[in-house]
């Protein structure tokens, strides 16, 4: 059994096949956190929990604290505010009495088969009841009458589990919730890599990693959306981890808001992780009876490094996050107006992209930005979803039509929160965006955002889109959302829930994407926020892929998909082959090759020998989806400002075959440079598809192979294609 509980030492113990998760019910029913870390069989593990007890005048239990335990000290379960334990607090009640102090002790628990979903949230999903196992412990603060639920679920597969809170008022008074976060982690040393992903726009999900160190470090968005400038990733890595060996931990919050991940590595040196909703601005009102859900925290654990870490994600959002139709259904190649045409299209420029489109083999012409109101440029129209007839004569239906009778599927272009200071729904309903009494409301993009926390707003835009997704075969629509929050307030709500407004945003855009999706379970949906400023778990609930970034330039974009590879699978990763010059198309195709392919330009002013990279590329584009989509990541060579090549590969399930890309960013001196394969099996031959020269999987990883004579220069790449040979 994955969970069991000990009666006897009341110890919990959650294994996957590769990591045992401890903590124990501790005097006075605390809830004292044990071990987190390669799976160990037995559970004699009490004695971890004990810790130097004094950091400064360290408070006590009056029953307990004579025995050396201190909450300020010990591994804590669900970290609370107020009561003794004075690092970063997991769960902070303001009650009636007007004091934060929360102390939340075990009750109960029970453990069964599957995972229920949350309450109104994106969550990893089971496709039948062996696929995992969940404990439920109940706990309660007995003065203020708050219950707090902690959920673990664990695949036991994937070496993975996921952590979400329920908080219930069982009282009488109403309370507030200043901060809940949907886990604590604790680790009993310091000797770890926080990894993360920082960046803006056109430069998202960089990876950076710095050693801890004593006090709080912290990723954070405030920005209303997970934000390119954080994202809601953190991994610790131990000290002697790599990409290929040693100890690795991941944390992935499904969530598309705010959000906070904090850790503190305290006077003992050790550390500890909590993940939630970012308490800045955030406080909800609980009336009595009423419960609140936190958003649900990802952890992975991996022994075999970063890498291992990378692909038990990628296997667990593919199989138990992304759903739909087009879960493991072959994406469309396909080509966007947006930079081949930004607003100056008409129906009959689109129809001329689609007839070179198609001589090139792409099977969707998407319709970017501009196509409704009177949006000729960004500063008017957002929120007016008709069909602009000027520019698409004879209507939107006999453009789709002309598209299809070449043999192109269609898609579209909407950003649903948004609205335009200049647009019809604005002059009809100025009170419908988000706004505070008496301050200017900031602009961004030359728009501002609906208050999607009002269920009239999302009925208008619902129908509007709706009724054109009904009256038109659309097989795709990219959701696009161009700004920050800012001046987050609703006009519906009392002033004690304003500080509500940030999540019921979230919660509002989540309600509005699960109805598209619901209603249109054919249409691919693809999530964009000026590139991948809303790249989280939580979007990929709706929307199997993401527009990675605006940025198309394929040497900056290895840093992006480097980044971005840490936890998202490539099956999620939009990435174009644009016309931006700095390196040929060869090596826009190997890069764009690692996320969902297709083309963002004018297909018209391709030469003749693109035209013929164009179509290779499409070629390849079939051969290599499923080892691809379907195969696992091996990252060679990291696109540092150290190395000046960059690699990576991916190996299919039954390691058969595999195609690993080389890209030369800046050429060196002396390029000569060995490298070692990855993911093959040792006792398998290998082909390699150009030379036809044969290797062992062996020889390929522990010798490897030169690199002196393929292509160098700046902005070069290839590719090489094994394939198993059984009689060599
Ligand atoms: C954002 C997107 C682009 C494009 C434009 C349209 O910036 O990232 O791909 O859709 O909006 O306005």
């Amino acid at each position: 059994m994955p969970i069991s509980f000990d009666e006897s030492k009341r110890i919990f113990k959650l294994d996957t096949k590769t990591s045992s998760y401890i903590f124990q019910v501790f005097e006075q029913n605390y809830l004292v956190h044990l071990y987190y870390g390669a799976y160990i069989p037995d559970n004699g593990v009490e004695d971890l929990a004990m810790r130097c007890c004094n950091a400064s005048f360290s408070p006590a239990n009056a029953i307990i604290g004579e025995h050396g335990f201190s909450v300020d000290s010990w591994p804590m379960e669900y970290s609370c505010n107020g009561t003794g334990d004075m690092r970063i607090s997991a769960l902070a009640i303001k009650n009636h009495c007007g004091n934060a102090s929360t102390d939340v002790r075990y009750v109960s628990h029970r453990i069964f088969k599957g995972k229920p979903a949350l309450c109104g949230l994106p969550s990893l999903y089971t496709m039948s009841d062996d696929d995992a196992t969940t404990l439920e412990i109940e706990t309660i603060d007995k003065v203020t009458g708050a219950k707090v639920f902690l959920l673990y679920t664990v695949f036991e597969n994937y070496g993975a589990m996921t952590r979400s809170v329920r908080v219930e008022n069982s009282s009488d008074k109403p309370m507030d919730i200043q901060r809940v976060y949907s886990a604590c982690v604790e680790f009993p040393t310091m000797d770890y890599n926080m990894m993360h992903l920082y960046g803006m726009w056109c430069k998202e999900r960089t990876l950076t990693s710095h050693h801890l160190a004593h006090g709080i470090q912290s990723v954070h968005s405030k920005r209303g959306s997970s934000s390119h400038t954080h994202n809601p990733f953190v991994a610790l890595a131990k000290d002697d981890a790599t990409e290929d060996f040693g100890e690795a931990f991941g944390f992935n919050l499904v969530y598309s808001g705010n959000f906070a991940a904090d850790i503190e590595v305290d006077f003992n040196s050790s550390t500890r992780l909590i993940m939630g909703i970012n308490p800045t601005d955030f406080c909800w009102r609980l009336d009595p009876g009423e419960s609140f859900t936190a958003p649900e925290l990802v952890m992975v654990y991996s022994n075999a490094g970063v890498g291992e870490m990378s692909r038990i994600f990628h296997r667990l959002y593919s199989n138990h996050l992304i759903r739909g139709e087009w879960k493991n259904k072959k994406r469309p190649l396909l080509i966007n107006s947006w930079e081949a045409a930004y607003f100056d299209f008409d129906d009959d420029k689109l129809v001329a992209f689609a007839e070179r489109a198609k001589e090139l083999g792409i099977e969707m012409l998407v319709m970017d930005d501009g196509w409704f109101g009177v949006r000729n440029d960004d500063r008017r129209s957002l929120g007016d979803w008709y069909v602009n007839e000027n520019k698409l004569k004879g209507g939107l239906s006999s453009l789709i039509e002309r598209v299809n009778a070449l043999g192109l599927n269609f898609g579209i272009w909407y950003e649903p929160e948004m609205i335009s200071p200049d647009s019809d729904l604005y002059r009809a309903h100025p009170d419908w965006c988000l706004q505070v009494p008496g301050r200017e409301k900031s602009i961004g993009r030359n728009q501002y955002i609906l208050d999607m926390s009002r269920k009239d707003v999302r009925d208008n835009i619902y129908e509007q889109m709706a009724s054109v997704l009904r009256n038109n075969k659309i097989d795709y629509v990219k959701w696009d959302f161009n700004r920050n929050l800012t001046e987050v307030g609703s006009a519906l709500l009392p002033p004690e829930r304003q500080q509500e407004v940030y999540h019921r945003f979230v919660l509002g855009t989540y309600e509005l994407m699960g109805r598209i999706v619901n209603e249109f379970p054919h249409i691919l949906l693809e999530n964009c926020s000026g590139g991948g400023g809303r790249f989280d778990p939580g979007m990929l609930y709706f929307s199997p892929q993401i527009w990675c970034s605006d940025n198309t330039d394929p040497i900056e974009r290895l840093t992006i998909q480097f980044g971005t590879s840490m936890c998202y699978p490539v099956s999620t990763v939009g990435a174009h082959v644009s016309a931006c010059s700095r390196t040929g198309y060869e090596t826009k195709g190997n890069v764009a090759m690692s996320g969902t392919f297709g083309y963002e330009l004018d297909p018209i002013k391709l030469t003749e020998e693109e035209r013929r990279i164009v179509k290779k590329q499409v070629k390849d584009y079939h051969k290599y989806y499923d080892v691809i989509h379907f195969g696992d990541l091996y990252r060679l060579i990291a696109p540092t400002e150290n190395s000046h090549r960059c690699a990576w590969g991916y190996v299919s399930q039954d390691k058969s075959e595999a195609l690993f890309t080389f890209v030369t960013m800046l050429r060196c001196q002396n390029p000569t440079f060995y490298v070692r394969l990855k993911g093959l099996d040792p006792d398998k031959y290998y082909i390699d598809d150009e030379t036809d020269e044969i290797h062992s999987g062996a020889l390929l990883m522990n010798a490897g192979f030169n690199l002196k004579n393929r292509p160098c220069s700046d902005g070069t790449s290839y590719t090489i294609y094994l394939k198993e040979v059984k009689n060599k």
